[in-house]
């Protein structure tokens, strides 16, 4: 099957960008299809540290060309500054290489203005958005008002819809939060321009990634985010505001859905989550600092759109039985078993302890109010001492790492295909 979708079985952070860019060296497309700028996903080349927010991580393979397709919301000031920062560190970028979705919604900075206003406004239950303005980007678009990427075609009536949008939040603005937006016309002014200047990248990206499947070259679908946050599968409302799961790839890039082979789950070794929302398995004690990391190193579990700590937990198993199922997920990608070398014991849920019996698939659906209140019912394994960085055979694992290797394969239904161990390209064990 040509088509390789990327999902993340958890709550986003799961390393989808280390592992998408090494399936991309066998992809001649790589595409996004949902989310924005709230995503992060890091990729390490030998010194060089990319981190990327919108263009999809196969963009650092020369032979790849990047779409970022219809079911993205984009940020023209955010994604300019991604495109010079590829060029200045020696990636070609150029309309050959990058399509941007006509039908790609826009989000502009009153959008962040409202998302983070809004998000404040929630008090003790406030969501913890990465304050990019996702969700009312999302809502101008289902509201059927929203500017698209094609709107930026015609300069001039662009600028009449945005400054019509400029107002209109202006007014939300001053009316819920009563705080006013000064200078709008430079803002209007310079979003215009950084939004004029993608108009060469804007074409049918639909089309497009149609012609490369139909004549058998392999394209890869990059999801963002995870599960977990998907709007209708996740753990509602603390989720983000677009379909994360693999059923968003064939309505965000326009595709037929006969075109799914593979699709590749992508999980952490533990459990982390950024922003507020039930979280089972979470730990607060030192093994979660120990988890974490301090924040030196760039693996560390700090996000790399916010900087926040990330919450840390040990691998959920029923979740990740979820996420399998509702993305009809072929094999999974474990990813940061290294972190867990040295500690005498490792931990998996494999069920919920609900009112007084024990379940191995969610009882009452993916309900946020009574997650809060399961109980996680853990395995205890061996865990194994010395560093596993330089191992690249799966006979050289240590047996406690096989192990629990093979009771995640075990929990998930599916097999485990690649092991990393680090953040470098060869970091990497891949199994028959
Ligand atoms: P939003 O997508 O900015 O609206 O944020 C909604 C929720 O999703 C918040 O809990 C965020 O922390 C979380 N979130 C959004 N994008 C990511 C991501 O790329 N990784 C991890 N969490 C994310």
């Amino acid at each position: 099957m040509p088509l390789t979708i990327v999902i993340g079985t958890q709550w986003g952070d799961e390393g989808k960008g280390r592992i998408v860019d090494l399936l991309s060296a066998e992809a001649q497309l790589v595409a996004r299809y949902s989310g924005g700028d709230n995503a992060g996903h890091t990729v390490t080349v030998g010194r060089d540290i990319f981190k990327l927010h919108q263009i999809p991580s196969g963009i650092i393979h020369a032979h790849t060309v990047s779409v970022l397709g219809n079911g993205m919301v984009i940020n023209p000031n955010t994604l300019s500054a991604e495109i010079d920062l590829l060029t200045q560190n020696g990636i070609h970028v150029s309309p050959q290489r990058l399509a941007i979705s006509h039908a790609a919604h826009l989000i502009t900075p009153m959008h962040r203005l409202l998302d983070q206003a809004q998000d404040e406004a929630r008090g003790a239950s406030k969501i913890g958005t990465t304050g990019r303005g996702i969700g009312p980007a999302y809502v101008d678009k289902a509201a059927r008002r929203g500017l698209r990427a094609q709107d930026i075609l015609d300069p001039a009536s662009f600028r009449e819809k945005l400054t019509a949008h400029v107002q209109d939040v202006k007014r939300q603005m001053q009316l819920f939060f009563g705080s006013d937006v000064t200078d709008e016309q430079s803002l209007i002014e310079e979003y215009a321009a950084k939004a004029i200047s993608l108009a060469p990248y804007i074409r049918d990206t639909g089309a497009l990634v149609r012609d490369y499947l139909s004549r058998g070259m392999h394209v890869l679908a990059e999801g963002a985010q995870g599960t977990l946050l998907d709007l209708d599968q996740g753990t509602y409302p603390y989720v983000t505001s677009s379909c994360t799961t693999a059923a968003g790839v064939f309505s965000g890039l326009g595709i037929g859905v006969q075109q799914a082979g593979r699709v590749v789950g992508i999980t952490k070794a533990f459990q982390t989550r950024v922003g507020s929302g039930p979280f089972p398995t979470e730990l607060l004690d030192e093994t979660a600092g120990r988890l974490r990391g301090s924040g030196a190193n760039p693996w560390d579990e700090f996000g790399t759109t916010t900087g926040r700590p990330r919450r840390v937990g040990w691998l959920d198993g029923v979740l990740l039985r979820y996420a399998v199922a509702v993305n009809g997920v072929s094999e999974l990608a474990l990813t940061k078993l290294d972190i867990l070398s040295g500690f005498s014991v490792i931990k998996i849920c494999t069920a919920y302890r609900v009112r007084g019996k024990d379940y191995e698939a969610l009882p009452d659906g993916l309900q946020t109010q009574q997650m809060q209140t399961y109980q996680p019912v853990y395995e205890e394994l061996h865990g194994w001492e010395g560093d596993i960085r330089d191992v690249r055979r799966w006979e050289d694992l240590p047996s406690q790492a096989q192990q629990y290797v093979h009771r995640i394969a075990q929990i998930a239904g599916v097999p485990v295909r690649m092991v990393s161990v680090g953040p470098e390209r060869e970091q990497v064990i891949y199994l028959a």
